[in-house]
């Protein structure tokens, strides 16, 4: 049976798989009581479990999950939750459209010495703050390193291989984790600690720039093991500068390694000195692209209030349009308003002083790909929240206001639509901020319908065209598609 729009915990709405690992499947889920995208993680509980190994593994996925929900780092996937659900356990992460590290080296190839760098910095970082908080991550790998836009780095899978663990490991010859990169006083048996980590830190920076992880790699996983445990390292070839920190992170003996606090310190001078490497730029779309092909669902009760509540919005709306005129009014809705109605006050809301003659218009920003609405997630209104697309509900979180000056505000004025970090590349992804008339506030709602970011010149777009509510707004080169025209209404 199709899983798709299965509905976890009550709460939790599946949409598509957006990846699967030996531990688990991952789906991208819609939290309906947040009104957020989530990832989703069924952990599957080896199929040689007998009930009493089924319940031990139960208890230990919630302690370990728990344990991982304490971690907030910026470089670490936030764990929301974990409940049960049909006796499996289910972890509720937070959702970064990315590629993992593992997609993007067997895409690619071998990175560069300066990227291995960076990206090994950001994981060092959560790494070093995880240990702080006594937690051993024990399934250190590419696979677990998930790449976004703008150079974003998160380790994700905090202790869920222990979750997963078989206590009968040497009587079974089943063990949870990757031998690829374990380290080798781990393929003996030895308990995960906080040096196997720093080894496997080693082991996936090596893959990185050598292209293979440092003991090789065969389908065997018993062979894997073998070599691990004998631990016999072909020396790197392509680490450069990297070169005498990777010996050290790789040392066999774990007493000799690094802590994780120095290794990020090592890392971090190295950045500093190697010559600074563009940021590695992952592609998003296609990734994304095939996901968000769902079939309709039926409208949950409260989506179905939503769209009620909505349905009387639009006729508030359909007044609005009709009266009010400005600058950034688009022309096709500015024939739809010909009916006169006196227009609304705009003081109740109190926008921004516009210098324009004309009066600021504050309606929704609708995408003609979906219908949907630019929305501040979950009404969040702190500085850095993404912007997303969510069914129109004429919050104001939904309602937006550009200004003389070239903003777009909104809650009622308050805050600015913002390229994040004053990113100018193709999947910087937009937030609302604090308005300080930087220039990545400020935007032009063109003739053809498209929103252009005056800094970067590039097009206000749904990524990957996606039609979800939830789907994240980006900026990208404009190409004229339904994902970037917007009707201010
Ligand atoms: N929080 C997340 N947000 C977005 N994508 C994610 C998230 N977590 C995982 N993914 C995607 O799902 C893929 C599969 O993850 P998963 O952890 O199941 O597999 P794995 O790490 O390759 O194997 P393992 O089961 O050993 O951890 C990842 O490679 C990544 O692309
Ligand atoms: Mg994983």
């Amino acid at each position: 049976m199709s899983q798709q729009n299965r509905l976890i915990a009550g709460r939790y709405e599946l949409r598509d798989q957006i990846g699967a690992g030996a531990m688990g499947v991952v789906w991208r889920a819609g939290d309906l009581k947040l009104e957020r995208v989530v990832a989703v993680k069924e952990l599957l509980l080896p199929s040689h479990f007998d009930a009493q190994a089924v319940q031990q593994a139960r208890r230990r996925a919630q302690r370990e999950a728990r344990i991982a929900a304490r971690l907030h780092h910026p470089n670490a996937i936030t764990v929301h939750d974990v409940v049960e659900q049909d006796g499996q356990p289910w972890l509720i992460m937070e959702y970064l459209p990315s590629q993992s590290l593992a997609a993007i080296l067997a895409e690619r190839g071998p990175l560069p010495v300066g990227d291995a760098v960076r990206i090994g910095k950001h994981m060092a970082d959560a790494l070093a703050a995880a240990h702080k908080a006594s937690v051993v991550h024990r399934d250190v790998k590419p696979g677990n390193v998930l790449l976004g836009a703008e150079g974003t780095v998160k380790i994700t899978d905090f202790g869920i291989s222990r979750a997963l663990d078989d206590t009968t490991a040497t009587a079974t010859g089943h063990y949870a984790g990757t031998p690829a990169f374990f380290a080798p006083e781990v393929a003996r048996g030895q308990e995960a600690g906080y040096p196997s980590d720093v080894f496997s830190l080693g082991a996936t920076l090596y893959n990185a720039v050598e292209g293979v992880p440092p003991f090789g790699i065969t389908d065997n996983s018993i062979a894997q093991l073998y070599r691990a445990a004998a631990g016999t390292i072909r020396p790197p070839e392509r680490a450069g500068a990297l070169t005498p920190l990777l010996a050290r992170l790789l040392d066999l003996d774990p007493r000799a390694r690094p802590t994780m606090a120095e290794a990020a310190e090592a890392l971090d001078v190295l950045a500093r000195s190697t010559a600074p490497t563009p940021t590695l730029v992952v592609d998003l779309r296609d990734q994304l692209t095939s996901s968000f092909t769902l079939p309709p669902r039926s409208p949950s009760h409260e989506q179905r209030s939503r769209r009620r509540a909505a349905a009387g919005l639009a006729v508030a709306l359909v007044v609005l349009i009709a009266v009010v005129s400005g600058a950034f009014y688009y022309a096709n809705v500015a024939k739809r308003s010909e009916a006169s109605t006196p227009p609304p006050s705009s003081s109740s809301s109190a926008p921004p002083k516009s210098t324009s003659a004309k009066p600021p218009v504050t309606a929704p920003l609708v995408v003609e790909s979906s219908g949907k609405c630019l929305d501040v997630p979950g009404k969040a209104t702190e500085n850095g929240t993404a912007v997303t697309i969510f069914d129109c509900n004429g919050g104001d979180n939904q309602l937006w206001t550009p200004t003389a000056a070239g903003e777009l505000r909104v809650y009622n004025g308050a805050k600015c639509l913002d390229a994040r970090l004053a990113g100018t590349e193709p999947g910087t992804s937009v937030d609302i901020h604090d308005c300080n008339g930087g220039a990545n506030q400020k935007w032009a709602l063109n003739a053809d319908r498209s929103i252009t970011g005056k800094q970067s010149g590039l097009c206000l777009d749904v990524l990957a065209s996606g039609t979800d509510y939830g789907t994240p707004v980006v900026l990208w080169t404009c190409a004229g598609g339904t994902n970037q025209r917007w009707s201010h209404r």
